[in-house]
């Protein structure tokens, strides 16, 4: 443990479980004993502030260019008092916009002190196997290099006396929001029923009806597909001509970037 940072909260919302590999190989890379993991995907943080002699590394997805909403509910009662900061994003190789100006923008609103920022490339939401978007993304390459990021980070903190105010791509005012479509991923016949995709699901859109028969609520859906992917028979399906369109336009692997 060096002598600056006493504790390092690592803090991710990931429904498809890309962010959190990226948050678990940062803090490899940290390489601090007392790390504490706040996984906020399915539920609001546990705490409300954090020590001023802390390190918290936040690790969200990227939606539409921006911070998910969720991710920024969960963490509505968190104060950072002063302590530092890494805000991180995890995109799906198409951009991530306005999205990493958003997350720092917001840990400063909630008192904390950014040191350093990064842009992680994770395999695409709706990437299909017919039709790949960063397909197995983070790989042992973004691994290795989010693991050497949160060496940097330790580094900084270390070697420089006075840091200044943290500089990361991204426009205000952010990204609009489109509005959600009324439209969900579905059960097809090779339901089983096991309910793998309920528990899956970060805003508790999916149930199981008394004829047993696998329901999804469209207005509390995110279309985060994290239903689609753990379905241990395929049986969930999300079918949108974004998936082409991402096929088609954003297959060209994007790097991850880092900023200090
Ligand atoms: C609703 C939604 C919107 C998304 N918007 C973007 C986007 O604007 N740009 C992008 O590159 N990827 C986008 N993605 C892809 C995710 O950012 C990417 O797959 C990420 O790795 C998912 O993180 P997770 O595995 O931690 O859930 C979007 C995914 C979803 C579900």
């Amino acid at each position: 443990m060096n002598k600056i940072i006493k504790a390092v909260n690592l803090i991710y919302y990931s429904p498809t479980g890309t962010s959190k590999k990226i948050a678990h190989a940062i803090g490899d890379g940290l390489k601090v004993n007392n790390l504490l993991e706040y996984d906020i995907t399915f539920g609001d943080i546990s705490i409300s502030s954090v020590p001023a002699d802390s390190l918290s590394v936040f690790v969200t997805p990227v939606y539409g260019g921006r911070v998910p909403a969720q991710f920024l509910e969960r963490l509505s009662s968190l104060n950072g008092d002063g302590a530092m900061c890494v805000p991180v994003v995890v995109y799906g190789n198409r951009h991530y916009d306005d999205a990493l100006l958003e997350l720092k923008n917001e840990a400063v609103r909630r008192g904390f002190r950014p040191v350093a920022a990064a842009a992680f490339i994770g395999e695409h939401s709706y990437s299909r196997p017919e039709m790949p978007v960063a397909q197995g993304r983070p790989d042992y390459f973004d691994l290795s290099m989010a693991e050497h990021f949160g060496k940097e980070v330790i580094d900084k903190i270390v070697s420089v006396p006075e840091i200044g105010e943290l500089s990361v791509p991204g426009n205000f005012p952010y990204k609009e929001l489109k509005p959600k479509q009324p439209v969900a991923p579905v059960s097809t016949d090779a339901c089983c029923s096991c309910g793998v995709c309920i528990a899956s699901c970060p805003t508790h859109a999916i149930s199981e009806t008394s004829a047993g028969e696998i329901i999804t609520d469209v207005d509390k859906c995110t279309l985060c597909c994290a239903c689609v992917k753990v379905c241990p028979n395929a049986a969930r399906k999300f079918d949108t001509p974004f998936t082409k369109f991402l096929y088609d336009n954003f297959s060209e692997r994007k790097i991850p970037e880092f900023f200090f």
